[in-house]
């Protein structure tokens, strides 16, 4: 055989070499074009074309010159004492000609192999389906959850990574630590919230809603159904009170009134529930700090603790990932007719059957099923009979909610991550607005019910309390007769999410 290369270039090392980076750049060319040709290909294939099998071509090249080193000092060894080394170019010789356009040929084709490959690669990581689905037991709570949220048409880097190469560089070395924590099987269950570097919300969700677009009030029906025999519903309309830039001061009025005055606070715990200090920076520089009264922040944390300024994750920390309550679901699906209310007790026994623990999701749906079949056989043995297809429809709608919003794998469901919008699941809004956070010269954060909404409608099918007073609206009435008492304590010293405590 003639040999048109370099002799060094013939040992089996970069002979090997130049096999696996063959190969390796082959199949790539290969699955780029089916790519291109097919759609919707499985997550895996672009992690081992853009990913595994460029390690490989790059291995196969770098074996290239290390086979070749190896081979010269060898032949230094044999003949060293014979002939003395010389490293020439000669362009005359057809061997050193052929080599270096053989190494230009190959250097360019490489070239724009990897400027191709990066780029797939770029696009490839930025995917849903790599974010979400190639460790998708560890993802599968966020996942799920992102799937049926509003923003299941948003894609995981819109929010986690934004815009800029400054940023998309950050995320790839925080995942390059998270793919070996999921290797290492060293990953947190379940993923700690709030996510300690994400980038600040006003980067990311601002690319889409522009605080400028925020206007007047939003109505929103709230329909509730009692934990009584008959599940009597109980329905608020509300006109939530987004806010925005009033015409005539210009200004910010209402609830997002927080992103144009720069509202700083401490918060004494990580999930940054417990706040005792909020400092108001307003427009014209001037400050106002509110402190607890009953539980006021040591001198020593407000002089140390670093202070947060609030943006949109603040209240919106769930605003795609919504692990929802077994109160929410079983309410939801009664009113949308999954749940047939005429099953007696069925609000409580589905909440109950949801909010017990079980240890994997297999177990939870058998149990789930046997206790709600359980009941009835006890309790009502006529269901059986008379409303067999509706009990077969809940178990069934159950099942489906469990899947959907519990992953004990990962040791996620709705009471692991508090939601902050509004204030009868976790304290939310009355983390500040509880009606005890006071200036020194006693004025508290509002928390006054009409600050944030009003009630134009309550009450009971056939039994409702209707007003058209937009400014003032209804006096709140609580479902249940309990004396007042959600005037002086909050919603969550008895509600969840789970089932009211009694
Ligand atoms: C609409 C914006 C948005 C989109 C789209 C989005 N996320 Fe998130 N994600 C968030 C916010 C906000 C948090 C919570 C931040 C906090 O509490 O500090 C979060 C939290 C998380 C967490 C931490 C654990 C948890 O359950 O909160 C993970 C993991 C995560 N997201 C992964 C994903 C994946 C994977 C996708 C795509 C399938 C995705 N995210 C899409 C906004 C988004
Ligand atoms: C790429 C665009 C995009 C980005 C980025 C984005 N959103 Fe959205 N958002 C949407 C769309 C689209 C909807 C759905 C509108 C609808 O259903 O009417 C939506 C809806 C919402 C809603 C209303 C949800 C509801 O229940 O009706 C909230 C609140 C919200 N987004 C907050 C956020 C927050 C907070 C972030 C940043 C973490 C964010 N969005 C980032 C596009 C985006
Ligand atoms: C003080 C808490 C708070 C902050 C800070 C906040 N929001 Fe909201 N936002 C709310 C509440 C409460 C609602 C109404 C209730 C709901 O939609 O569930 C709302 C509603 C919305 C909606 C739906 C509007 C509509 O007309 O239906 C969008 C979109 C939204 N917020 C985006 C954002 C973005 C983007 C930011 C940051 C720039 C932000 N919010 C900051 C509390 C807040
Ligand atoms: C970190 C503390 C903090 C949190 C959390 C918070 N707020 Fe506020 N909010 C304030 C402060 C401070 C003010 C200004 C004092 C006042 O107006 O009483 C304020 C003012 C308001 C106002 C009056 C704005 C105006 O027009 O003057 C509304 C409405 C409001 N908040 C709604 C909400 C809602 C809804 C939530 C929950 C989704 C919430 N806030 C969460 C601190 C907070
Ligand atoms: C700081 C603002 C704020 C204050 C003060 C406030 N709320 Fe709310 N409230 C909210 C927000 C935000 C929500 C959530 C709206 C949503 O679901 O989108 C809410 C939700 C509710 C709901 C619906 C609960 C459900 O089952 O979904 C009721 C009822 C309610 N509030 C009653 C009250 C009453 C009574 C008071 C006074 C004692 C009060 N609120 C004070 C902001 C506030
Ligand atoms: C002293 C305890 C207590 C307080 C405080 C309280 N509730 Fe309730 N709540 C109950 C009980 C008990 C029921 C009846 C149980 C049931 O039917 O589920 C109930 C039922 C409800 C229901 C209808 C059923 C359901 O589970 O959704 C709503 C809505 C409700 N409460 C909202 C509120 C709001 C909003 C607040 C705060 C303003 C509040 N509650 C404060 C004890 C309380």
């Amino acid at each position: 055989m003639e040999k048109k290369l370099p002799s060094l270039y013939y040992n089996w090392i970069s002979l090997i070499g130049s096999a696996i980076a063959l190969v390796s750049f082959s199949i790539i060319a290969f699955l780029y074009v089916l790519d291109l040709t097919s759609a919707g290909a499985s997550s895996y294939f672009g992690i081992i074309t853009y990913m595994i099998l460029p390690i490989g071509v790059l291995l196969g090249l770098l074996l290239i010159p290390i086979g070749m080193l190896i081979e010269r000092r060898q032949r230094q060894q044999d003949v060293a004492s014979l002939f003395p080394v010389q490293f020439t170019v000669n362009l005359t010789d057809p061997r050193h000609r052929n080599a270096i356009i053989g190494f230009l040929i190959v250097t360019a084709i490489f070239l724009i192999g990897t400027a191709v490959g990066s780029y797939q690669a770029y696009h490839y990581t930025e995917t849903v389906e790599f974010c979400g689905e190639v460790c998708h037991t560890i993802m599968e709570p966020e996942y799920v959850a992102y799937k049926q949220s509003p923003h299941a048409r948003v894609t995981c880097a819109e929010c986690h990574v934004g815009e800029g190469a400054n940023w998309y560089v950050k995320s790839k070395l925080s995942g390059a630590y998270q793919v070996y924590a999921a290797a290492a099987n060293v990953y947190p269950r379940p993923i700690p919230t709030p996510v300690e570097n994400l980038r600040p919300a006003r980067e990311t969700c601002e690319q889409c809603h522009w605080p400028d677009k925020f206007y007047g009030s939003r109505q929103k029906e709230i329909h509730r159904y009692m934990a009584d025999e008959e599940n009597t519903r109980y329905t608020y309309n509300m006109l939530i009170d987004i806010g925005g830039k009033k015409y005539e001061s210009g200004r910010h009025s209402g609830i997002h009134w927080h992103i144009d005055n720069k509202v700083e606070y401490i918060a004494r715990d990580s999930a940054r529930q417990d706040i005792p200090w909020v400092q108001v920076t307003y427009q014209d520089g001037t400050t106002e700090t509110y402190e607890s009264m009953y539980d006021p922040a040591a001198d020593s944390l407000v002089e140390e603790a670093e202070t947060r300024v609030m943006d949109c994750i603040d209240c919106h920390n769930r605003p795609t990932h919504i692990y929802r309550t077994p109160v929410d679901l079983v309410d939801n699906a009664l009113y949308t007719g999954d749940i047939s209310p005429q099953l007696p007790y069925i609000k409580q026994q589905a909440v109950y059957a949801l909010r017990a623990k079980y240890t994997d999701k297999d177990s939870a749906l058998v149990k789930i099923e046997n206790q709600i079949r359980e009941f009835y056989r006890q309790n009502y043995p006529a269901v059986d009979d008379t409303l067999r297809a509706e009990l077969n429809q809940a178990v069934s709608a159950l099942r489906t909610m469990y899947t959907n919003n519990f992953f004990p794998y990962m040791k996620v469901r709705w009471d692991t991550h508090p939601n902050n919008v509004g204030h009868s699941k976790d304290k939310g809004c009355y983390r500040c607005h509880n009606g005890y956070m006071t200036t020194a010269e006693g004025q508290n954060i509002t928390h006054e019910c009409n600050s944030c909404h009003v009630i134009m409608e309550q009450g009971t099918p056939g039994n409702m309390e209707v007003t058209n007073n937009i400014k003032q609206g209804l006096e709140f009435q609580h479902p249940m007769d309990i004396g007042g008492a959600w005037q002086s304590m909050s919603c969550t010293d008895c509600h969840d999410g789970g089932g009211a405590v009694f």
